[in-house]
C-alpha cells in the first residue's frame, strides 16, 4: 500500500496550494497523515457543515427494516456512517448512493434483513454495533459484529445486558462484552429497563429490540439523551411515547408489525459545527456563520456553556428540517471567562467537551468539567487524550477521574501531537494550534474522516 503523509500548514491553507505529500516511515500498515497548522490571524465567512452523523446513521438502519423506499438527502458521507451501510447492505438491504449525496435505502421491513455470511464491520463506529445489536437481536439469525482497535476496546455490557434480557442470545468477550460480539435474535420480551449511564445508543438499541417485542418496552433516562430515535421512529408511525417524572426520563415503545418508510433532509452536524464555532470564538479577528446546524436541544450543551463563558453567538434563520430544528449559527471573536459544567449539561455536550477544552485555554479563570467519565470510554479515552496533547501545546490542564480543570488564559505554542486515532481530537488539537504560536502537527489526522472528511478544506475556506 502506498504510504503518504499530507502536510498542510496555514500558509499553504490561505495561498491555496495543493497540500504536499510526503512518504512516512511510521507505520508501513496504513496511511497516515500528519497536519501542519500555524497561528492564524483570524476566521471570517460562511460555512457549510457535513449532515449530522447520528441521524445519518439511524436514516440508514431505520430505513433498512422500514416498508418501502426511504429517502435520504444531506446523508453524512462519513467512515462511520459507510460503516453502516457496508452492514446493512451485507444484510441484505439494498442501498443506492445518488449523485450529490442522496441516499436511497429500500426497506425489507421488520423481518426481511437476511443472515450476513461474514462478520459484519463496524470500524471505528459505536453508533453502528451499538443499533444494529438491537435491530440484530429481533432477527431469527446469527450474526457476529466486529470493529477497529478502538471499538473493540469499547465496553458492549451496556448493550448486551438489557438486550439477553428481552430474550437475544448475545454475548461478547469478557466482562466488558467487547466486540466480536455474537448475537442469535428472536423472539424477544419487553422489557422495562433504566440506563445505568446516560447513552442514546444504548436507549436507541433497545427502543429498536423493543420493536420486535410483544406489549410495551420503557427506557428509563437518568438524564434525556439525544432524541433523534424517537424522532425519527414516531415519524415512521411506530407508537413511541416520551414521559417525565422525578424518577427521571421515560421512552416507551410498543412492539409492532411494520415502521413506513420515510423521505428524510439531514440537517448539518452540531458536533461537526462545533469546532468553527470555538475556532470562531477564540482565533484573533473573527468572524464567521455556520449554516444550516441542527440546534436539537439534546445535543446544543456547548451552545449554552459559550454564552455563559461570554462568547458572541448568535442563532439565527430557525426553522424545522426533517422533524429537527435548524438555524443558521454566527458567531466571533470573544472575551471569554471560565465555567462550571456538570449534569445534564455534560450529557448534552458529550461529543463537544474536547473542543470546549481548548476554548477553556483562551478564557479567563477556571473552567471546570465534572460528571464526565462517560468520555474515557469514546473513540480514545478522551479526559487522558486531550490533556496529554493540550499539554504538550502548553495548556494549564489537569485530569479528574470524571473531568478536567483548564487555567486560561494561556499562551500556547505549536508542538508535535497525537490525534490518537480520534476525530474528535484531531479536529480540537487543529483549532489549537489556529492559536498556538509557532506550528503544531497532528500526527494520524487522517481519522477526522470518521464524521468530517471536509475538515481541513472547511478551514481552509475560513482562514484569512
Ligand atoms: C451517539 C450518542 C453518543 C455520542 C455518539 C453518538 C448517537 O454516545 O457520544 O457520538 O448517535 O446516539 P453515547 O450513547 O455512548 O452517549
Amino acid at each position: 500500500m502506498l504510504l503518504t503523509d499530507s502536510v498542510v500548514n496555514c500558509s499553504d491553507l490561505r495561498s491555496g496550494k495543493a497540500s504536499p505529500f510526503r512518504p512516512s516511515l511510521r507505520d508501513w500498515g496504513s496511511w497516515i497523515v500528519i497536519k501542519r497548522i500555524t497561528q492564524a490571524k483570524g476566521l471570517r465567512g460562511e460555512v457549510r457543515i457535513p449532515g449530522d452523523k447520528s441521524i445519518s446513521h439511524r436514516a440508514l438502519m431505520f430505513g433498512s427494516i422500514a416498508q418501502g423506499k426511504s429517502h435520504v438527502k444531506g446523508f453524512s458521507m462519513s467512515a462511520d456512517t459507510a460503516a453502516t451501510l457496508k452492514c446493512l447492505r451485507a444484510l441484505g438491504c439494498p442501498i443506492s448512493v445518488e449523485q450529490g449525496g442522496a441516499v436511497k435505502v429500500h426497506g425489507r421491513g421488520l423481518f426481511g434483513l437476511a443472515e450476513p455470511d461474514d462478520v459484519l464491520n463496524a470500524a471505528n463506529s459505536g453508533t453502528t454495533v451499538r443499533l444494529l445489536s438491537g435491530i440484530l437481536s429481533g432477527q431469527p439469525f446469527f450474526s457476529v459484529l466486529t470493529g477497529d482497535d478502538s471499538l473493540r476496546r469499547r465496553p458492549m455490557d451496556r448493550v448486551v445486558t438489557p438486550l439477553a434480557q428481552m430474550g437475544a442470545l448475545i454475548s461478547g468477550r469478557n466482562s466488558d462484552q467487547n466486540l466480536p460480539l455474537a448475537i442469535k435474535g428472536g423472539s424477544l420480551q419487553p422489557i422495562t429497563y433504566k440506563l445505568p449511564v446516560a447513552s442514546a445508543q444504548v436507549k436507541s438499541a433497545i427502543l429498536l429490540a423493543g420493536l420486535y417485542a410483544e406489549g410495551e418496552t420503557t427506557i428509563v433516562e437518568p438524564q434525556q439523551t439525544r432524541d433523534h430515535s424517537e424522532r425519527m421512529l414516531a415519524a415512521m408511525e411506530a407508537r413511541v411515547a416520551i414521559a417525565s417524572d422525578a424518577t427521571g426520563h421515560q421512552v416507551k415503545i410498543a412492539g409492532q408489525p411494520q415502521l413506513q418508510a420515510l423521505d428524510i433532509e439531514v440537517p448539518g452536524d452540531f458536533s461537526s459545527a462545533a469546532f468553527f464555532l470555538a475556532a470562531g470564538v477564540i482565533a484573533p479577528v473573527s468572524d464567521i456563520t455556520v449554516l444550516n446546524v441542527g440546534i436539537n436541544p439534546t445535543r446544543t450543551g456547548f451552545l449554552d456553556v459559550l454564552r455563559e463563558m461570554g462568547a458572541y453567538v448568535e442563532v439565527f434563520n430557525e426553522r424545522q428540517v426533517g422533524g429537527e430544528p435548524v438555524a443558521d449559527i454566527h458567531c466571533r471573536t470573544s472575551d471569554l471567562r471560565g465555567v462550571r459544567i456538570r449534569g445534564n449539561t455534560v450529557v448534552r455536550a458529550i461529543d463537544e467537551l474536547p473542543a470546549l477544552a481548548v476554548v477553556a485555554t483562551q478564557a479567563e479563570g477556571e473552567t471546570i468539567v465534572r460528571d464526565a467519565g462517560e468520555l474515557r470510554v469514546k473513540e480514545s479515552d478522551r479526559i487522558s487524550t486531550i490533556v496529554a496533547e493540550l499539554s504538550r501545546l502548553g495548556a494549564e490542564i489537569e485530569e479528574f477521574p470524571d473531568g478536567f480543570a483548564v487555567r486560561g488564559p494561556s499562551r500556547l505554542h505549536g508542538a508535535r501531537c497525537l490525534s490518537h486515532g480520534d476525530h474528535r481530537i484531531a479536529m480540537s488539537l487543529a483549532i489549537a494550534g489556529l492559536v498556538a504560536a509557532d506550528e503544531t502537527e497532528i500526527d494520524s489526522a487522517e481519522c477526522v474522516d470518521v464524521s468530517f472528511p471536509g475538515f481541513f478544506d472547511g478551514l481552509r475556506q475560513l482562514v484569512i
